[in-house]
């Protein structure tokens, strides 16, 4: 059951954020790499949505294992960490100074940061520029913040205007990393733009999304929920008596697999549309990590 619930309210939460989105947005299945519905709701997925509204589940879910990233110190899940690495090396080869400002951040750190943001802007632009603990894809392992030494820039929006930024968002899917919280889909994401924040979730699928249309990962990933439903629409209609008599043993094992997965993202309870109803503001200041 912990599987099943925390993936609906991952659809959900997509739906809502969504409401906004072009209905010609749904790349058709057979062009998107095939997922597995543990992919879309398990943490410990490179797949796993985390957004205001989609929390982990624990809220202190600590990924399994983290490297350190180029002997900075600074730390991520292997695949992402290889990823960082990747790119900065090519990205100074090109003649960016880029350098890692932030990557792997534990529930604590997020907690600090984001009462450190609240004191200093209050909470309502606190919610636009920082995730609250248990909600940042810093916490999963899988996001860093890049930036260059020296730079006015740093961390603000200008970023994606130095050439540095272009670069990043010209090459960052070479690497399996989106920039995932793009100018003017604050509505979607949750977040201002954020020019600096990387997201990794593997070659094949940060190829997909840019082929896909989808502009931000909310609509990526609800495309990838939609690709799931379709098999098994066509599965139903062909083994209707077979589904039928097996019903409660297939219950069993969805409960049985949910406990396996251990780690999930479950919806909030919050009402997302109190965030989002009023316009689109852009304040203009504060940077965030
Ligand atoms: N600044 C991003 C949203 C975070 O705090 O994870
Ligand atoms: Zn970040």
């Amino acid at each position: 059951m912990r599987l099943a619930s925390a993936l609906t309210g991952t659809v959900l939460a997509s739906a809502l954020l969504l409401s906004a989105a072009p209905a010609s947005l749904a790349a058709p299945a057979e062009d998107l790499p095939a997922v597995e519905s543990a992919q879309l709701s398990d943490a410990s997925s490179m797949l796993a949505l985390i957004n205001p509204t989609t929390k982990l589940s624990p809220e202190d879910y600590t990924p399994t294992k983290l490297v350190s990233v180029g002997g900075t110190g600074l730390t991520l899940r292997a695949e992402a960490a290889q990823a960082v690495e990747d790119l900065i090396a090519d990205a100074r080869a090109a003649g960016h100074s880029i350098k890692l400002l932030s990557a792997y951040r534990s529930y604590e750190r997020q907690a600090a940061l984001f009462n450190q943001y609240q004191s200093k802007y209050g909470t309502a632009y606190a919610e636009r520029i920082s995730a609250r603990p248990g909600t940042s894809e810093h916490q999963l392992g899988l996001a860093a913040d890049l930036g260059y030494t020296n730079s006015r820039a740093e961390l603000k929006e200008e970023f994606g205007q130095t050439p540095a930024g272009i670069w990043i968002a010209k090459h960052a899917s070479d690497y399996g990393l989106i920039i995932r919280y793009p100018q003017g889909k604050e509505e979607i994401t949750g977040y201002k733009y954020e020019p600096w924040h990387v997201r990794y979730i593997g070659k094949e699928h940060a190829k997909a999304l840019a082929e896909s249309g989808a502009e931000t990962y909310e609509e990526y990933f609800q495309m990838l929920s939609k690709s799931l439903e379709e098999p098994k629409a066509e599965a139903s209609t062909v083994a209707k008596e077979e589904e039928s008599d097996s019903s409660d043993k297939s219950e069993k094992e969805s409960a049985k697999d949910s406990e396996e997965v251990g780690h999930g993202v479950v919806k909030e309870d919050d009402l997302l549309v109190l965030r989002f109803l009023p316009p689109y503001r852009d304040w203009g200041f504060g940077f965030t990590e």
